[in-house]
């Protein structure tokens, strides 16, 4: 079979690893041609693509980002690529498309499945909110960055007697807050899912320094809102993508401490460091494992079916499952959490 597989959306650790996969099972195992296309959807729909082989691939398993290109796509291009996906498939020469993306990507999988350009999505996202996966490859290594950097705030946290507010990703979820938050013993963890109330934190910063601690580590997620009418600022509007955006909570928040408490506090923005470099073992493994599958799920037919990690086993889950919400921090993990800050 000849196989296209493209990287949409923002990128993350392990989008290679998972294109390593697909060409060494497509070619090695069934004596596919996998054609790579350039930049998501945005290739496809210009036709830009190349074929990929072993020489291409190598040393891909280490190295972040993505060979392919990638880009975020407006829904409205997206449909038009939809009732042209039989053309854009015949241009291209493909029989099958893997499209390694968000939940848009997932989404689109049906939608070109049923127009004439059978699709397997792989999943990917660094913030883990991706439902009917227990995982997302690039979290890990995301969780890694975002710890490793609240380790090394503390020292200079504690030399300065200041407090530090670091901002992480996850727009609409806190996973990548709680899990670095707690990895690294934040001492005040804000996500999305759970409106803050600022006097509550000023007030435990308060109590620490009462307590002869003399610093204080806030990890707060860019999706994290006040509770109405608590902070000064707007907090954002909604970006051309229907994403909402942000108006820098990590630095609005650090301000707005400094004056409640009368103590130095700084803003630390982590941004798109959390999404480069060599993905962890774990983000290789799993990547790894799901271009596998995806292959698999080629030649099985199982289109609009996505790659999904269910306990220790790789399942082929219709897409709709994936789409339909997203996976939030649960209230019971919050809270188990909460209590150990
Ligand atoms: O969806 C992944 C993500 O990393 C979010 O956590 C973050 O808000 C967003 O991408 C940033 O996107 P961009 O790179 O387009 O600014």
């Amino acid at each position: 079979m000849r196989i296209g597989v493209l990287t949409s959306g923002g990128d993350c650790p392990g989008l290679n690893a998972v294109i390593r996969s697909v060409v060494h099972r497509g070619l090695d195992v069934h004596g596919d041609e996998i054609l790579g296309i350039e930049d998501g959807f945005r290739g496809l729909i210009e036709g830009r693509a190349r074929v990929v082989g072993h020489d291409d691939v190598t040393g891909l398993l280490t190295l972040g980002g993505t060979i392919l290109g990638s880009a975020r796509v407006h829904r409205e291009k997206i449909d038009w690529a939809v009732a042209h996906a039989h053309q854009l498939a015949a241009d291209l020469g493909i029989d099958a498309l893997i499209a390694i993306g968000g939940e848009g990507t997932l989404a689109a999988a049906r939608k070109f499945s049923d127009a004439g350009l059978p699709v397997v999505g792989v999943p990917k996202t660094i913030d883990n909110d991706i439902d009917a996966t227990d995982a997302t490859f690039g979290f890990d290594t995301a969780v890694h960055v975002a710890t490793e950097a609240i380790d090394r705030l503390k020292t200079t946290a504690e030399s300065h007697q200041r407090v530090l507010v670091v901002e992480l990703m996850g727009r609409h979820t806190g996973w990548i807050a709680l899990t670095a938050g707690i990895a690294g013993g934040a001492h005040g963890i804000l996500i999305p899912e759970k409106p803050f109330d600022i006097e509550t934190v000023a007030r435990m910063i308060e109590e620490r320094f009462a307590r002869g601690k003399k610093f204080a580590i806030v990890a707060v997620a860019e999706g994290a809102v006040p509770v109405p009418g608590t902070m000064l600022f707007d907090h954002g509007g909604v970006d051309q993508f229907g994403h909402r955006t942000f108006g820098g909570i990590g630095t609005r928040l650090a301000d707005e401490l400094e004056d409640l408490l009368g103590k130095e506090a700084r803003p630390v923005i982590l941004g798109h460091t959390q999404r480069g470099g060599t993905p962890t073992a774990r983000d290789r493994v799993l990547a790894t494992r799901f271009g596998w599958h995806a292959v698999e799920a080629v030649h099985q037919g199982l289109f609009g079916h996505f790659t999904a990690l269910r306990n220790t086993e790789i399942k082929l889950v219709p897409v709709e499952e994936a789409i339909t919400r997203l996976k939030t921090v649960p209230p019971e993990l919050w809270a188990e959490c909460e209590s150990v800050l």
